[in-house]
């Protein structure tokens, strides 16, 4: 297997440049397993991301939340890949669930900006999940497998993606998934991406777990032979995603 576990800190639409500073100072002063065991990357809101870079230990990467579809222009308001390439911000999180939901992001346009932003050269972590109405109506795995086989038809290499199995009922609500869940989606993942993607892919990609992580939960959650790591929102912003990151197995 030899997956180099990963843990992301989607800091979300939250802090002050003193707030985020003090997280910085935190995240420099921790002691952590080294970078061959584990993956760091924090992701503050935009305005964040050149002092965060400026400030953060060099073992540790930055992440946009978000960026455009297709080169920069008359699109007011939104952030073009080629702009955090210029800010050396090699990370970008897409398809999270709060756009998916908040403005429409449809699984096609999700595969669209994943192909724009690797064709920039930026590392992509990936997001899917299902909402609690689609697990209880046992749909689970052919929502996650439609968002992804969006993302598939639009790439053909996936040295560059991480994908975040973030269930919708679990984010923010801290009704986190239990293991057994986490492991039997993003197993039953790793098979569809065997079956319509590559075995090597599959055996390669990185399928990180994200919803109400948190640092009394994630030791059990990365236990898991098919869980490679964590997309964490809320507990990022405290001291307990040290913990997390210590959960590296
Ligand atoms: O992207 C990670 C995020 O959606 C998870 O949020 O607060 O449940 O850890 P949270």
């Amino acid at each position: 297997m030899g997956r180099k576990f990963f843990v992301g800190g989607n800091w979300k639409c939250n802090g002050t440049t003193e707030e985020v500073k003090k997280i910085v100072t935190t995240l420099n002063e921790a002691q952590v397993p080294g970078e061959d065991i584990v993956e760091v990357v924090v992701s503050p809101p935009f305005v964040f991301l050149p002092v965060v870079k400026s400030l953060l230990r060099s073992d540790f990467h930055v992440a946009a939340q978000n960026c455009w579809v297709r080169k920069g222009g008359a699109f007011t308001g939104e952030v073009s890949a080629e702009m955090l390439v210029n800010l050396g911000i090699p990370w970008v999180i897409l398809g999270h669930s709060e756009r998916r939901q908040l403005l429409n992001e449809s699984n096609e346009f999700v595969g669209d900006k994943v192909a724009y932003a690797l064709a920039q050269g930026l590392k992509v972590i990936a997001c899917i999940g299902e909402t609690l109405e689609q697990r209880e109506a046992g749909s689970t795995m052919a929502v996650v497998a439609e968002q992804t086989k969006a993302i598939a038809a639009k790439i053909s290499n996936w040295d560059n993606v991480v994908l975040a199995y973030e269930p919708v009922w679990a984010i923010g609500t801290g009704k986190v998934a239990t293991p057994a869940q986490a492991q039997e989606v993003h197993a039953e993942l790793r098979k569809w991406i065997e079956s319509n993607v590559s075995a090597e892919v599959a055996s390669s990609v990185r399928i990180i777990y994200g919803g109400s992580v948190n640092g009394g939960n994630c030791n059990e959650l990365a236990a898991k032979g098919d869980v490679d790591g964590f997309l964490v929102g809320g507990a990022s912003l405290k001291p307990e995603f040290i913990d997390i990151i210590k959960s590296a197995t």
